[in-house]
């Protein structure tokens, strides 16, 4: 695959230093190297222990840009001023996460999830009643969303996939965002950048708030009249978002071009392929994979392997593929939280895909199928191991709790 690479420079928080200012507890921005060269997942990371600023020494770079807000800044050795940990997420302000143990990333993004579908229902509420919505109430959501997918988007992302038919909006709206953190990071946008498409990405479906629930959860194909007034949603996101104070253009062009389609065939303005704002395109891409890949009044989700084939077939008409391959490259092919068959013939949850081994995931094998019964669970990293992958599974198929073992993996 052809790498892509979408980038600009904010150099408010950003500094480059000589390899001998490193220290444990900075923030990495760019390694100045390509993603091939380096033996790191992400190009933007906080270096956790001394094992990390050793393999970045012992790679030969002589500087490097670290982002002195989310580490320490040179000059600071002292590791008790790393971050401090804080393990609920609130909505009053962003919180940073240093170090949490697995079941302490289970909790916090278990809570974040369930506060930023309350918020997003309190917002959908307003907008219903006239009111506007208030950019303050959603900059530290959309902060939590970025730190935890930065830290651990195995964790998130499973739990966001988890949906209930009747709040299905605000959970969708919750895990666009978090999707495209991911996809952003993958095209390694600045981490400010993704941020504003988090947000819009958080936002793109406020209009649907407008929508009468007989057409927003009718179960059967809507009529011309009513398709008319569903596609008007994003016309009213749109007036919504550009209404908010202090909103940025990246924003507002990822939510108001998330149904613009690759070929011209999308809605509202019809615009083609580089019309669509970057932005635009990777909300529409990662709306499509969460409404597919969701629990829905008129369909069951489908599984996300399948998903992600339907969209690679799909690209090139609907989507331009270099942008379908990197989504592809982020979440994987097999993404954190699918259930899949080995060659072993065991089942096994998919628990962390790093984007350079796609296909070599880490799984926790939990069910035998030739002997019909559960295993007791085992961590293996595929790229290690002489098991493969033979095809993806339904949890709904085998009678597998998805959200015990989402839990289970913390
Ligand atoms: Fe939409």
């Amino acid at each position: 695959m052809q790498h892509v690479k979408y980038r600009t420079r904010d150099r408010c928080m950003i500094r480059e230093i000589a390899i001998e200012q490193l220290r444990v507890g900075m923030y990495v921005y760019d390694l100045n190297l390509a993603w091939q060269a380096h033996p790191f997942a992400w190009q933007c990371f906080l270096i956790e222990d001394a094992d990390m600023l050793r393999k970045i020494v012992d790679s030969g770079i002589a500087r490097l840009e670290i982002d002195n807000e989310l580490g320490v800044d040179v000059g600071v050795t002292d590791a008790k001023q790393e971050p401090e940990v804080q393990n609920e997420p609130s909505s009053a302000g962003p919180t940073i996460i240093a170090k949490l143990s697995p079941a302490e990333q289970f909790d916090f993004a278990r809570n974040l999830y369930a506060n930023a579908n309350r918020l997003m229902q309190g917002i959908m509420q307003e907008v219903r009643m006239g009111k506007p919505v208030d950019l303050a109430q959603c900059q530290p959501l959309v902060d939590n969303i970025l730190d935890s997918m930065f830290r651990f988007p195995s964790t998130l992302l499973p739990l966001a996939q988890m949906k209930t038919r009747d709040e299905y909006t605000f959970q969708h709206s919750v895990s666009v965002a978090a999707l495209s953190v991911s996809f952003g990071r993958v095209l390694e946008l600045p981490r400010r950048e993704i941020k504003e498409v988090a947000l819009g990405g958080l936002l793109h479906d406020i209009g649907k708030a407008t929508v009468p629930g007989k057409i927003l959860n009718k179960p059967g194909k809507l009529d011309d009249a009513e398709f008319t007034i569903m596609k008007n949603h994003v016309v009213r996101s749109a007036e919504l978002i550009r209404a908010m104070d202090g909103i940025s253009e990246i924003a507002l062009n990822a939510a108001a071009q998330h149904h613009e389609r690759f070929d011209g065939t999308g809605y509202p303005q019809g615009l083609k392929g580089e019309q669509i704002s970057l932005h635009g395109q990777m909300i529409g891409i990662v709306d499509v994979y969460d409404a597919i890949t969701s629990l829905r009044v008129y369909h069951k989700p489908m599984p996300p392997t399948e998903a992600l084939q339907k969209m690679y077939e799909w690209s090139g008409a609907h989507f331009d593929p270099k942008l379908v391959q990197a989504f592809i490259k982020g979440i994987g092919i097999y993404p954190a939280g699918s259930l899949v068959r080995m060659d072993s013939d065991k089942l096994g949850i998919v628990r962390e895909v790093l984007p350079e081994k796609i296909l070599q995931p880490i799984v926790q094998l939990i069910y035998d199928c030739k002997r019909l019964c559960n295993i007791p669970p085992e961590l293996v990293d595929l790229s290690a191991s002489d098991d493969r992958i033979k095809s993806h599974e339904s949890f709904e198929a085998w009678g597998i709790d998805q959200m015990h073992w989402a839990e289970a993996g913390a």
